[in-house]
C-alpha cells in the first residue's frame, strides 16, 4: 500500500441496493402472520397468493423427483428440457402463443424473470413506462438494472388502464420499454382485446420493447377474457418478453418456478446471466411444474370460482362504504379502492393524512391489515386481497367499514 494513500471512507452499502425498499406486500403479510402467531385477532388482506394447497398430483410428482438421481445434480441453467417443452405447449394451449422450448428460460419464480428481463434489456438511463398503480417490485427491478421507471398515472374512472395516448404522452427518446401487467396486480384491471391490440401496435410503431406479465392470466371473471399482447399483435414477437409462472395458477407460490419467453438473443443473454447467478432452478420444483403444466386446469377452475364469489362480496361491501370508490376488479384477486375521500378526517381519535397512516390505524385499532397505495405508486389508495376465507373476508371488511364510518 502506498504510504501517501489515505484510507477512504466508502458508503457501506451500494447506492443501487442500499436505496431499495423492502417489498411492502411481503412486509404487510409477514406482520399480519406474526401478530396472528402472537395470539392477536388479525385479518390479513395483504396476501398475494392463493389460500389453497398445491394439488396432490403435483406434490406426488415432486416426491418421485426426489428419488431420481439425475435430478440430484446440476441441470442446464435454462431449465429442464421437459419443462421448457411444457411451457411452450402450455402457452399454445392457454393463450395461443406459438413459441419454442428454445425461447423459454425457467427462472426462480416470475420475480426473477422480471429482474432478468430488465437486466438483459436495459442500459443505464433507459426509461421504462410503468402504468401506476403497479406491482411494487417493478420499479426496483428497473432501477437495479440501471433503468429509470417513468410512472404513467391511471385513475379508477379509467378502470386503472393506461391508453395509448397516455403512454405516448410519457414517451421520450430514452424510452426503451413498457411494462404491461394484465390482469393487474394490484388493481385487478384487465385490458380488453381492443386496448391490447392498440398498445401492441403502438409498441411496434414506436420501437418500444414490452415486458408483459401474464401471471394472473387464468384469473379473469364475468365476460372478460385474457388478451395476450404477442398473440394479439404477432409483429411484436421480436421486441416482447412474456413473464409467467406456476405460482398463482396452481397455488405454487412457495415452489419458486416461473419463466420468461422472448426472442432467442434475449433468452440466450438472460440464460448467461442466470448461469452466473442462480444456475438451474430447484429440480424437484421443476419436475412438479412439468406435472402442473401437463395436467389440466381443473384445480385452478375451483380456485377461480371461490375467488369470483369473494370478489363480488368484497367489491360490493367496499363500494357500499361512504367515501370509498372501488371499480369492480375483473381479474387477479385484489380490490383496489380509493380512500382519498376518507383521509384527513378524524377516525378513532386520530387523523390519517395518508393511506400509510390509515393502514397503521386499521391494524392497531381493529386488527385489519391492508397494503397502502404508497407501495404501488398511488398514495391514497389500498390493495386488499380476497384470497382468504369468506368468513374472514366478511368480518375484516365489516371492521374496516366500522372504522371508516367514523370518517364518513
Ligand atoms: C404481477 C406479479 N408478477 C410476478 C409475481 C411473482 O411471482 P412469483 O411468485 O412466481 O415470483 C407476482 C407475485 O405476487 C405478481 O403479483
Amino acid at each position: 500500500m502506498s504510504a501517501a494513500l489515505q484510507a477512504t471512507a466508502h458508503p457501506r452499502l451500494s447506492a443501487r441496493v442500499g436505496g431499495m425498499a423492502p417489498s411492502a406486500t411481503l412486509a404487510v403479510d409477514a406482520m399480519a402472520k406474526a401478530m396472528k402467531a402472537a395470539g392477536r385477532d388479525v385479518i390479513g388482506f395483504g396476501a398475494g397468493e392463493p389460500d389453497f394447497a398445491t394439488p396432490g398430483y403435483i406434490v406426488a410428482a415432486a416426491e418421485r423427483a426426489c428419488r431420481e438421481p439425475r435430478l440430484h445434480h446440476y441441470t442446464p441453467a435454462g431449465g429442464l428440457p421437459e419443462l421448457r417443452e411444457a411451457v411452450a405447449a402450455k402457452s399454445a394451449r392457454d393463450s395461443g402463443l406459438q413459441t419454442q422450448a428454445s425461447q423459454v428460460l425457467v427462472t426462480n419464480g416470475a420475480k426473477q424473470a422480471v429482474f432478468e428481463a430488465f437486466a438483459t434489456l436495459l442500459d443505464p438511463g433507459d426509461q421504462v413506462l410503468l402504468p401506476a398503480p403497479y406491482w411494487t417490485t417493478y420499479p426496483e427491478a428497473i432501477r437495479l438494472a440501471g433503468g429509470v421507471p417513468i410512472e404513467v398515472p391511471t385513475t379508477p374512472e379509467e378502470g386503472y388502464l393506461a391508453s395509448v395516448e397516455q403512454l405516448e404522452q410519457f414517451r421520450t427518446r430514452r424510452t426503451k420499454a413498457l411494462l404491461w401487467c394484465s390482469p393487474s396486480n394490484p388493481s385487478g384491471a384487465v385490458a380488453g382485446r381492443d386496448l391490447t391490440r392498440d398498445v401492441g401496435r403502438w409498441a411496434v410503431d414506436t420501437g418500444t420493447w414490452v415486458v408483459t406479465d401474464e401471471i394472473y392470466e387464468h384469473f379473469v371473471y364475468g365476460d372478460v377474457q385474457m388478451a395476450s399482447l404477442p398473440v394479439e399483435v404477432p409483429d411484436l414477437a421480436d421486441q416482447c418478453v412474456v413473464v409467467n409462472g406456476v405460482a398463482k395458477t396452481y397455488a405454487m407460490t412457495g415452489w419458486r418456478v416461473g419463466w420468461l419467453i422472448g426472442p432467442s438473443d434475449v433468452v440466450k443473454a438472460a440464460t448467461n446471466l442466470q448461469s452466473h447467478s442462480t444456475s438451474n432452478v430447484c429440480n424437484v420444483a421443476q419436475a412438479a411444474s412439468v406435472a402442473a403444466l401437463n395436467g389440466d386446469l381443473s384445480a385452478m377452475a375451483t380456485m377461480r370460482a371461490a375467488f369470483d364469489r369473494r370478489r363480488i362480496m368484497m367489491h360490493s361491501m367496499l363500494a357500499a362504504i361512504p367515501g370509498v370508490t372501488c371499480p369492480e376488479p375483473m381479474g387477479a384477486f385484489f380490490c383496489f379502492p380509493s380512500l382519498l375521500d376518507v383521509l384527513d378526517r378524524p377516525v378513532r381519535g386520530r387523523t390519517p393524512k395518508s393511506s400509510n397512516d390509515l393502514a397503521a390505524i386499521l391494524l392497531e385499532e381493529v386488527g385489519v391489515a391492508i397494503v397502502p397505495g404508497e407501495a404501488f405508486g398511488t398514495p391514497g389508495y389500498a390493495r386488499l386481497s380476497y384470497a382468504l376465507s369468506d368468513e374472514e373476508l366478511a368480518e375484516g371488511v365489516s371492521r374496516l367499514a366500522a372504522v371508516l364510518a367514523d370518517a364518513g
